[in-house]
């Protein structure tokens, strides 16, 4: 059953006519029915799997030490995970590397858990999809290595087939001769079935290319590509990875759609998150103040908040975001920035001022050229 969104809409929108949506689902004529949050032939293709327009990203779920995870949270957790599944969101990106500590590992558990405790139709949860990424640690030296490694993630999670087993990043700048094992190991962990489809994170263009063109040789597609791709981190790279995605049928996901909390407007240089994040926000905050009037502009204008219109954005440059959501109330949200659409000059002047904005975010140091 579709969700209300009465609490992402701001208080001075009580009468919005969302006209210059032309993507906007029609109303449903039973009253009782809501309309989805998106169309079937609004899901995306990614190799053999069919996800929807948004997934969500769960970092934050086991991670004490930036996102302050407690295991009090987990009821919650699995109500936003619900709340996802019963509104069309099938994808969910983790990794073998989250979770803090003695915590490690406790996001696919926690998302295993979730699986199996969701109470819906069976049909809706078969079509889950799982993106888990493993770790190129540097004691993972061999092919085999990252069969175990997959296996130890499907186990985990309790699940036969990980949906989309991807590299979390790339060796390349640092100790290149271990990444053919890297590459090897994807091609293995999809021959033995341990992974419907496979996918890379923090590549960048010319080693996007050898990626795909290696797998391909060896008769595996390359399904998605991840890298951080907001308004804060939009740059030549990006747009680069996105055209190379394109020409080469992959789907780019889109990780910190909202600079890791600082597009959504609650954080001010005088209001910082706790711990390091609070360190890196009060660098970059200050000389964010162009993009976030844009984006309130435009949300206060569509009725909408700003993380939707941040979303919103990621969607509408044709790419798949995974905001992190850590409370029912922020999944409630963020699901409102599907089934609308910002328009071109909307578009047109988010990027200008994510140009003009004299900060950025830092790019992941494991990013390769
Ligand atoms: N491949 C990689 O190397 C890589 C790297 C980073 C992330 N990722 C993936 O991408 C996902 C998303 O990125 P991210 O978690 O780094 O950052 P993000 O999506 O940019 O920001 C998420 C954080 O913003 C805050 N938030 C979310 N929705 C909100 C709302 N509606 N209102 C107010 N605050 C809201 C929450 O934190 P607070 O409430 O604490 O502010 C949340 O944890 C991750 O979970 C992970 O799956 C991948």
């Amino acid at each position: 059953m579709a969700m209300a969104l009465s609490n992402s809409v701001p208080s001075a929108c009580i009468i919005c006519l969302s006209a210059s949506n032309q993507f906007d689902p029609p109303s449903s004529p039973f009253k009782s029915l809501k309309p989805p949050l998106f169309w079937p032939w609004q899901k995306v293709k990614m190799g053999p799997l069919t996800v929807s327009p948004m997934g969500f990203g769960t970092w934050a779920w086991g991670n004490q030490l930036l996102w302050g995870y407690q295991p009090s949270m987990d009821s919650q957790l699995q109500q936003v995970f619900n709340l996802a599944v019963e509104n069309g969101i099938n994808l969910f990106d983790t990794a073998d590397s989250y979770g803090t500590g003695r915590l490690n590992g406790q996001s696919e558990k926690l998302l295993g858990k979730f699986i199996r405790g969701f109470q819906g139709e069976k049909r809706i949860r078969d079509e889950i999809v799982i993106a888990t990424k493993f770790a190129a640690y540097p004691w993972r030296l061999t092919s085999g290595q990252f069969v175990q490694a997959c296996r130890a993630s499907r186990d985990r999670m309790q699940i036969e087939q990980i949906g989309i087993g991807q590299l979390h990043w790339s060796t390349a700048n640092y100790a290149p001769p271990q990444e053919l094992a890297l590459w090897n190991g994807l091609v293995a962990m999809y021959e033995k079935g341990l992974v419907k489809a496979v996918g890379v994170s923090n590549y960048g263009p010319k080693q996007l290319v050898k990626i795909h063109d290696y797998l391909k040789a060896r008769g595996v597609p390359l399904c998605s590509a991840q890298v951080q791709f907001s308004l804060l981190s939009i740059g030549e790279d990006q747009m680069e990875i996105k055209n190379i995605c394109d020409s080469l049928d992959i789907r780019l996901i889109s990780y910190s759609p909202l600079g890791l909390g600082m597009l959504t407007g609650k954080y001010t240089p005088s209001r910082l998150p706790q711990g390091p994040r609070g360190l890196l926000f009060k660098q970059i905050l200050p000389g964010l103040k162009p993009l976030l009037v844009s984006l309130r502009e435009i949300a206060e204008k569509r009725c909408k908040t700003i993380p939707q219109v941040a979303i919103n954005w990621c969607i509408s440059k044709g790419t798949i975001p995974i905001p992190g959501v850590k409370t029912v109330k922020q999944a409630e949200e963020n699901l409102g920035a599907l089934g609308w659409r910002l328009s071109s000059s909307e578009l047109l002047q988010l990027d200008y001022a994510a140009q003009e904005s004299p900060q950025r975010m830092i790019q992941n140091i494991f990013q390769t050229k």
